[in-house]
């Protein structure tokens, strides 16, 4: 049978295989939902970036079904230090959520579908909003470490995309429109939630690399040239399967380092986990505010 040959395909892990290996992580997570009918239809799905593990602490203490990557078929692991690799199911004032705590990258060497594999899994639950959040480097010069910064638009300059291959019809169309990808109405909610708890937001571009090196000084020249205000290596192709299967999307980039060609060193992975944590808190008091809001 004469097959795809694109380079970026040759995991074969497109097409059928893909949506078989979705279908299965899909029904382990319903199976394991079916206890508590009241998390079983998500309105929330949210993926934390780098140390924002503190979101789960938003979910109402009861009930809450915590799964670890590991136990769900097809859905690679998250290895990388600050990243817990489980989903947890709860609600949020009542309103169930799913919270994907920690995520494959693909600078790990998974292709855009693997590491969107579970997300799309969740998709398929059918939730009608997912918040994505980042660890990101500030290519804009006014954003400090710290800074959380509401994303307005995304480059996807990854070198790959999740939609790749033969099209997911029960997901969504072959050529998905991603202008506003991140929902006007949901970033002015934000908004509202920023004045409410005088968590300040910046708002820009988010830019997608593959890393996992970090930006020469030439690099963060062209990435500002081309009108990014924050860099990192995740987050478009999670925006990119949600936007194809219509479901609204929000997002957050923590600013961990500086990112212009300025700077005296480069970041460290050291100084991303910190600096992410001091974000981290803002975000979640943010979050704290409006994910209730959403449903
Ligand atoms: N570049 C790419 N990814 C990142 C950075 C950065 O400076 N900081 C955190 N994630």
């Amino acid at each position: 049978m004469a097959g795809p040959t694109l380079a970026a395909l040759s995991d074969g892990v497109y097409g059928s295989e893909l949506d078989r290996r979705i279908s299965e992580a899909t029904a382990f997570l319903r199976e394991r939902l079916s206890a508590h009918p009241e998390l079983a239809s998500p309105r929330i799905a949210a993926v934390l970036g780098s140390g924002l593990g503190g979101v789960v602490e938003l979910l109402d203490p009861e009930p809450r079904v915590a799964i670890p990557y590991r136990e769900i078929p097809n859905v690679p692991g998250a290895a990388v230090e600050g990243h817990a690799g489980q989903l947890v199911a709860g609600r949020i004032h009542g309103m169930p959520a799913l919270i994907l705590s920690g995520r494959a990258h693909p600078y790990e060497g998974y292709s855009h579908r693997e590491a969107t594999l579970l997300l799309r899994a969740v998709l398929a639950l059918g939730p009608s909003t997912v918040v994505v959040t980042n660890a990101a480097g500030g290519l804009n010069p006014e954003y400090e470490p710290g800074d959380v910064m509401l994303i307005t638009d995304h480059l996807n300059l990854s070198g790959d995309n999740p939609l790749l291959g033969p099209n997911l019809d029960r997901f969504g169309e072959r050529f998905p429109a991603l202008i506003d990808a991140y929902d006007p109405a949901l970033r002015r909610a934000a908004l509202g939630a920023s004045e409410r708890t005088r968590i300040a937001l910046r708002q820009g571009v988010y830019v997608m690399l593959s890393g996992p090196s970090y930006e020469t000084r030439a690099e963060m020249r062209m990435l500002r040239g081309l009108g990014a205000d924050a860099v990192g290596m995740s987050t478009a192709h999670e925006t990119i399967v949600a936007r194809h299967a219509g479901v609204d999307v929000l997002g957050f980039s923590l600013i961990t380092n500086k990112a212009t060609d300025d700077v005296e060193a480069g970041a460290t992975h050291e100084e991303v986990i910190e600096m992410g944590a001091l974000g981290a808190g803002r975000l979640v008091t943010l979050l704290g505010d409006l994910l209730p809001r959403l449903g």
